[in-house]
């Protein structure tokens, strides 16, 4: 059994808008939604726990019933940071049952299907996957003044995305070890990373956007509008 966390509990403060940027409307359908249908279409996955802020529940509860996203089984209160997120989603029944688990930011609306069941494919080989995009920037090391330390080889760079695919019990270990030492990391795969286990980077998909900044809300508008 597959099961998606979906972290969603962000107050999205870089977009300056008087809602959490996974609520804001994306072609008249709330990011959120598009990124939940996104998930409802991937046949391998059978349910859905997200964290959302306090007080959003009922909102996200109505959204379920009005777009009849069937594979949300659980909403959570999320924590102060994205790892806390998880962490309070991971202790969800509906993913103690699961054998992987899946894990997609809310903010990546345009993510296509076959993204996801590439990851798994990964995972379920690996015990761990996540998609990436090479750089096409030159991307430089800087000290905190902003002086170059150093230019990265950029054949060996990967843009990660989400979603990202565990095998359940890689997971929850990775994230109670880094419970214990207080550690936080930018992604989930770095917390498996720490323990010393391989995570596959598979290719990623480039319209899978992570809405951030209002140019990013302008730019997957018009990829809606294409597809
Ligand atoms: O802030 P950022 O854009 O990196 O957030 C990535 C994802 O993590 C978003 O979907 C956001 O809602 C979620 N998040 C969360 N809990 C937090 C912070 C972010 O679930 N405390």
């Amino acid at each position: 059994m597959v099961v998606a966390i979906v972290p969603a509990a962000g107050l999205g403060t870089r977009l300056n808008a008087p809602l959490p940027k996974q609520f804001l409307p994306l072609r008249n359908r709330p990011l959120i939604v598009r990124t939940l249908q996104a998930i409802e279409n991937v046949p391998e996955i059978t349910a859905a726990v997200v964290a959302i802020p306090e007080g959003y529940a009922a909102q996200l509860r109505h959204l379920c019933s009005e777009y009849q996203l069937s594979k949300v089984r659980r909403i959570v209160v999320g924590g102060a940071t994205r790892q806390d997120s998880v962490a309070q989603a991971l202790q969800a029944e509906e993913v103690r049952q699961a054998a992987y688990v899946v894990i997609h930011d809310a903010v990546r609306p345009l993510a296509p299907c076959w993204l996801f069941q590439r990851v798994l494919e990964a995972a379920r080989q690996y015990g761990a996957a996540v998609p990436g995009l090479a750089p096409t920037d030159t991307v430089k090391e800087i000290t905190a003044n902003g002086i170059i330390c150093r230019t990265l080889q950029r054949e060996r760079l990967r843009l990660i995305q989400t979603p990202q695919a565990f095998r359940r019990e890689l997971l929850e270990q990775a994230y109670r070890a880094a419970a214990q030492c207080g550690w936080e990391g930018t992604d989930d795969a770095a917390l498996v990373e720490a323990l010393g286990h391989a995570v596959a980077v598979v290719e990623g998909a480039p319209e899978n956007i992570k809405i951030t900044y209002p140019l990013d809300l302008i730019v997957a508008e018009h990829l809606l509008e294409q597809a």
